[in-house]
């Protein structure tokens, strides 16, 4: 995994955190919060948005990769997620094949709990062996 300081893990977190508070979940109660840094150097980020039909619900990851994209950022550092839960949540399954998308497998993705205790795993330890039309 490409190494991460301190430093910048707790200044992700605290904007994942602060991302958090616009979820729009008015359905699972459960907010969750992303921020991703672009090789550029600029931090995107996301929240949660939820809808009715549930299925067109949308993961805070997503929104700050797509925000991302849509701004002309190319390349990854680092992605932190926080949620209201004690535990410490990992991208779900959607997310990791978004990620794999545009994010090495080295790169570092920052798991916290709510209280911003956190673990560090590589895109690659959470999603091995990501779907891909590259090899046509
Ligand atoms: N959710 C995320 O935003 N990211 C994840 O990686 C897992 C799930 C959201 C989707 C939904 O709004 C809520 O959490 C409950 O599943």
């Amino acid at each position: 995994m490409r190494t991460i300081h301190e430093f910048e893990v707790k200044n992700m977190l605290r904007m994942a955190n602060e991302a958090k508070d616009r979820a729009y979940a008015p359905y699972s109660s459960f907010r969750v919060g992303a921020c991703l840094k672009g090789a550029s150097g600029a931090y995107y980020m996301g929240a949660n948005i939820e809808n009715a039909a549930f299925t067109p619900t949308v993961c805070a990851e997503r929104v700050a990769m797509f925000k991302a994209i849509y701004d002309g950022e190319k390349a990854f550092d680092a992605l932190a997620i926080i949620s209201d839960s004690k535990e410490p949540i990992v991208p779900c399954g959607v997310c990791r094949q978004v990620l794999s998308e545009f994010c090495d497998g080295d790169m570092p993705v920052i798991c916290a709990s709510k209280d911003g205790e956190y673990t560090l795993v590589s895109l690659a330890d959470i999603f091995p062996a990501p779907f891909s039309l590259r090899t046509r």
